[in-house]
């Protein structure tokens, strides 16, 4: 069969990877791709932001299967417009989708479905806002409502920085671009887990969890960032916990989801604070994360497909999945300057050597291949990944490949991982 996976970054290098490898695959498309997809599958130009090309490529393409990476698609309807063309496509709608794509319209569902979530009030302009920080106890967290690639969350360390916070959303100063609703939110302390799972709509499916390193600095300091590495260990989470968080997220997400008329297919991914009280939805993504991906699914034992293809027909519940045990992880290259700005274009090597490091596979972020030299071409550039028995050997493997890499200005963190290998297992 021929699959179609529509994005390029490291995740979808990942998902390339894992989809490859289910011996009922022949073919695998990706569009538009990176350098590390266009080694091993076609490659294909096109515009996410373009409904009317993703569905023309689909429909010139015919795959058996589209598998759709990033939150834009998603948004714009890309599932409904190939759905209502026959074609067959791992993800959810864009009804369903507005999990992600509205803060406001998350909060709200939370709420309706009694999902433990942060305190929060929606607003529509500074009054609302002025009215609504009167209650929470700085911090107070500033949420834009939309898609903002991470940036468009504020901690806010008293009530005034909030309120010129909101003002900078509302008139777009903040953000380039106008907010018509913003959250505020009460700030949550604890942990930070990522917990993805599978849904066909009904039923849900745990993917392994992982721990996701935000800050571009060492000892989570500086700007945020798409995600600079991440790991999985089964230690995040005690089979107790999972069964908690499946019992009381996100399973009654996905119900609530479906008897509100929008059922969600997909990738549900919960966000969550490991707070005190409990664990608590910071957010959902309606996708699977970056770098997350890249860490989950070299751990994954059965067929990827399979999986997806279970979620597409409603099968979800005679599908298991298996998982290696152990530990893995992903420590992303950044060029120089990322989050801000940096240059692209820049020759990469050492890739062939950091390959042969055992248990090490190299996903490609931002990269292009040009007359048989791989360069750098976007901020994440590659995401060194390694599975092992053992976190710290995880770490090793993914260290040691890195170390064969190198681009003018490349930037790595050196602690990822550090919290769990500090941390004492509680009994
Ligand atoms: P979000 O896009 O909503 O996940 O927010 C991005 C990041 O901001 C999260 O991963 C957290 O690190 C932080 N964050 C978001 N909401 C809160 C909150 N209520 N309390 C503390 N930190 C938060
Ligand atoms: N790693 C965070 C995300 O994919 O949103």
């Amino acid at each position: 069969m021929k699959v179609l996976i529509l994005g390029s970054g490291g995740r979808e290098h990942a998902l390339a990877w894992a989809i490859a490898r289910s011996p009922r695959v022949t073919e695998v498309v990706c569009a538009p791709g990176n350098g590390g997809m266009a080694q091993t599958a076609r490659c294909l130009p096109v515009d996410l932001k373009d409904l009317d090309a993703m569905v023309r490529l689909a429909e010139t393409e015919r795959p058996a299967l589209t598998v759709v990476g990033p939150e834009l698609p998603l948004s714009l309807g890309v599932v409904d417009a190939l759905r209502e063309r026959g074609l067959r496509v791992f993800g959810p709608t864009r009804a369903a989708a507005m999990l992600e794509s509205s803060k406001g319209f998350a909060k709200q569902f939370l709420e309706r479905h009694h999902i433990p979530t942060a305190n929060y009030a929606v607003c529509t302009n500074l009054v609302e806002v002025e009215k609504a920080i009167d209650i929470f106890h700085p911090p107070i967290v500033v949420k834009a409502d939309g898609l903002f690639a991470g940036k468009g969350v504020i901690i806010c360390p008293s009530r005034q920085t909030a309120t010129e916070a909101a003002q900078g959303l509302f008139s777009g100063t903040l953000l380039g671009e106008a907010a018509s609703q913003v959250v505020v939110e009460e700030f949550l302390e604890g942990d930070e887990v990522s917990f993805l799972c599978l849904s066909d709509g009904v039923h849900v499916a745990p993917l392994v969890p992982a721990q996701d390193h935000k800050r571009i600095g060492e000892g989570d300091t500086g700007p945020n960032t798409g995600g600079m590495g991440v790991y999985s260990t089964d230690a995040l989470l005690d089979p107790a916990m999972t069964e908690w968080i499946l019992r009381h997220i996100a399973a009654p997400t996905v119900t609530g989801m479906a008897a509100e008329g929008t059922p969600f297919t997909g990738v549900l991914y919960c966000g969550l604070m490991m707070t005190a009280r409990g664990p608590q939805v910071l957010e959902f993504n309606a996708r699977f994360g970056d770098p997350e991906t890249q860490a989950i699914l070299v751990r994954l034992e059965s067929d990827l497909v399979d999986a997806l293809e279970a979620c597409v027909d409603g099968r979800l519940a005679e599908t298991p999945l298996r998982w290696s045990a152990g530990a893995s992880a992903c420590v992303v290259a950044s060029s120089g300057g990322y989050p801000g700005n940096y240059a692209t274009g820049l020759p990469i090597s050492g890739l062939a050597a950091a390959a042969h490091v055992p248990g090490v596979e190299v996903f490609h972020a931002g990269t292009a291949l040009k007359n048989g030299q791989m360069l750098t071409a976007g901020g994440r550039v590659l995401g060194v990944t390694a599975a092992a028995d053992s976190l710290a050997e995880a770490l090793d493997r993914a260290y040691q490949a890195m170390a064969e890499i190198a681009f003018e200005g490349m930037y790595y963190r050196r602690d990822i991982g550090h919290r769990a290998l500090k941390q004492k297992p509680v009994s």
